[in-house]
């Protein structure tokens, strides 16, 4: 996909903001605290998918202003289509738009307009705890197949309530008999989320390994690796995600209903599942130096990128922020290998650090606004 014109006006610092990108290469360049991730930032939540900086949507408002717009028109393979987030101080709820269509929330959009985002903060999939892996895989998986996030929902939203009636089990408002409902329920839903789960790191991880070998020149190794607590490795070559696989998700919640009920919280399952990285065989998280966990950091997104292209007729969009300038000449090398064929959009506070071959179109920020320079 490529983005063909960006308006924004109100987000965060961003004034007036109407640009037509390249459609490879667009570099934003600026001083700190100017706007450049703010500007990334603004196309991304038309992704459908959180900041990626953790903003909330309170947040995106200016300081003091009343409302914020940002739309972007792009083309896909089959078509130009435009997508707009309004939001405003006075009204309640955002406005959402799909070729001037209003749609009732961000989920929909998960499905039309996709980017990678590469981010300093990417070593925490590696060194960040297991839910920031659990996060990544699972965004990452539902971009190549959307009715996984159906999927996670739901499995979430039961969990919150098999949680709560534990609760009210320990507290005399249930009965322990009421929990098989929500079990027979969690074990379906969950038993996907598994599998999807499984899938994708299977095929992320002979990806990793590859462009890990290149970033090293062959001297290291990098492993992926799913590790359930309901389902070993061989029930994931010997089952499909079918019957079975939910009565094994079930029985497994039961056995271990003593202990939750101990604590109120379920302990077995998805939200459990611990997503490994090993360099050389050893833990990353543990073992790695801070250039080891940038690099497999990297890597973790490219395979994400790498993948998306291979299995979907459109490219993903890619924001590189702040990322850039931190890589050497062969990682530079790499990352461009792999964008190649995508539009990118890079922010950097100094030009002269990225590879002299990076030529497209530079915007320059400055105070919250943007100019293309001629
Ligand atoms: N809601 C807001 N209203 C106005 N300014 C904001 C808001 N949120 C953040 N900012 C400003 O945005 C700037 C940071 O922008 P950012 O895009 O992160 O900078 P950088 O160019 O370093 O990437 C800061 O000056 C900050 O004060
Ligand atoms: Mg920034």
């Amino acid at each position: 996909m490529i983005i063909t014109c960006a308006d924004i006006d109100g987000f965060k610092n961003l004034h007036n903001v109407c640009i037509s990108p390249d459609p490879q290469y667009n570099i934003i360049i600026g001083r700190n605290a100017q706007g450049k991730t703010n500007l990334l930032e603004a196309m991304w939540i038309l992704t459908g998918c959180k900041s990626f900086r953790g903003s909330r949507d309170k947040d995106f408002i200016a300081h003091d202003g009343k409302a914020m717009h940002s739309q972007i028109s792009f083309r896909d393979f089959r078509r130009v289509q435009k997508i707009s987030f309004d939001l405003s101080k006075t009204q309640a709820g955002r406005s959402i738009c799909v070729n001037d269509v209003k749609v009732k929330g961000t989920s929909s959009l998960f499905d039309i307009f996709k980017c990678i985002v590469f981010t300093p903060d990417d070593s925490e999939i590696i060194k960040g705890s297991p839910e920031k892996r659990r996060n990544f895989i699972d965004m990452a998986a539902s971009q190549l197949n959307p009715i996984s996030v159906v999927h996670l929902t739901r499995s979430n939203a039961l969990l919150n309530q098999r949680n709560a009636v534990l609760k009210n089990v320990i507290t005399g408002l249930s009965k322990r008999s009421e929990l098989s409902v929500w079990d027979k329920q969690v074990a379906k839903e969950a038993s996907f989320v598994s599998f999807m789960r499984y899938d994708y790191v299977s095929k992320l991880s002979c990806v990793c390994n590859q462009l890990y070998r290149n970033i090293t020149g062959g001297c290291e190794e990098l492993s992926v690796g799913y590790r359930s607590n309901v389902f070993s490795q061989q029930d994931f070559s010997n089952l499909h995600c079918g019957p079975e696989a939910y009565d094994l998700y079930f029985s497994k919640l039961q056995e271990n209903t003593d202990y939750d009920l101990k604590f109120g919280y379920t302990h077995t399952g998805i939200g459990r599942d611990e997503i490994t990285v090993r360099i050389n065989g050893y833990n990353a998280k543990d073992f790695a130096s801070q250039g080891q966990i940038k690099s497999a950091a990297l890597v973790m997104k490219l395979a994400q990128a790498q993948l998306y292209c291979a299995q979907s007729r459109e490219t993903p969009v890619v924001f590189l922020d702040d990322v850039m300038g931190e890589l050497d000449e062969s990682r530079q090398k790499l990352v461009f290998d792999i964008v190649k064929n995508m539009q990118v959009f890079i922010t950097c506070c100094n030009e002269s650090a990225l590879l002299p071959e990076i030529n497209g179109k530079i915007f320059r920020v400055a105070d919250g606004l943007v100019s293309e320079e001629v």
